[in-house]
């Protein structure tokens, strides 16, 4: 039925896979849409309670938003995606009231990384490695990662991420409180499928209001999420942007002016 995700629904619990392993498994505009209508099934079907996002393949859970979407893109276009994103997919996971896990199989990079942190947990493989690396483009990150890593794992921390671009490795994550267990790859899934299987055995209406009531808690911010798609769009207006995007798909190092 979908042409970049896989789903599968066992015992409740609806596994959603991001398929495109030969892009990393990037997040296109398709990839963003397929999503949407997982998490509408998700929601409205009553036989799923639960729900786990992976990626396919050994290397990657996600490697981010799709580059190659990025270079036609103005400072309008760039809002526009980071906010379809926002309402298809990133805050529709959030704010679910049924319990959505990320096990993240290998790299989660920019939108990899912010989409693991808008579930409501997160288990690592041992290979998983995390970063935001939007400033290499000339960019911030726009599906809320700049919150929702102030949220894990606290303002020191993410500032330095967030402008250094460094990678870090599932250890250091789980250290930090960004995943809560890391696992042999082998065993992820299965482990993943164990906690959400606990879960399952608690009476759902108290899960959905300690979600809710949880999130609360952990923002930051009211008017963060929407300052951050303004100013992603900002810098789609950037020569630093045009550079940042082309540097990456003609495989070189950026050179930034700072305009
Ligand atoms: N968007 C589009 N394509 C991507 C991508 C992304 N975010 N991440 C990886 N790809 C593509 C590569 O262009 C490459 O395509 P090609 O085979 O047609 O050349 C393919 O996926 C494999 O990636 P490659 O870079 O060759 O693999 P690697 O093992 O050398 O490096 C990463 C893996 C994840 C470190 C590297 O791909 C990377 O840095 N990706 C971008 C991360 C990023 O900046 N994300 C934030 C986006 S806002």
């Amino acid at each position: 039925m979908y042409q970049t995700i896989l789903t599968q629904v066992e015992q409740h619990i609806c596994t959603i896979t991001i398929n495109r392993p030969d892009k990393m498994n990037a997040l296109n505009k398709d990839v963003i849409t397929e999503l949407g209508a997982a998490l509408d099934e998700v929601y409205q079907n009553a036989d799923i309670k639960a729900a786990i996002i992976t990626g396919a393949g050994a290397k990657a859970f996600v490697a981010g938003a799709d580059i190659s979407e990025f270079t036609d893109l103005d400072g309008n276009g760039g809002s526009a995606l980071a906010k379809r994103g926002a309402e298809l997919v990133f805050n529709k996971i959030e704010n679910s009231p049924k319990p959505i896990i990320a096990a993240v199989n290998g790299f989660a990079l920019g939108g990899g990384c912010e989409l693991a942190m808008s579930c409501h947990f997160r288990t690592a493989s041992e290979s998983a490695r995390f970063g935001q690396p939007e400033v290499n483009l000339g960019l911030i990150p726009g599906y809320g990662g700049t919150q929702r890593l102030v949220q894990l794992i606290g303002k020191g921390k993410a500032m330095e991420l967030l402008m250094t671009a460094d990678m870090i490795k599932a250890d250091e994550a789980k250290a930090l409180g960004l995943v809560n267990h890391v696992f042999t790859a082998e065993e992820l899934l299965a482990k993943t499928t164990e906690i959400a299987q606990k879960i399952l055995t608690k009476a759902p209406v108290a899960i959905s209001k300690i979600i809710s009531l949880v999130n609360e808690a952990a923002t930051v911010s009211p008017t963060g999420l929407d300052n951050e798609i303004r100013m992603f769009g900002e810098c789609f207006d950037t020569e630093d942007k045009k550079e940042g995007a082309a540097a990456f798909l003609e495989k070189r190092p950026a050179v930034f002016q700072g305009k």
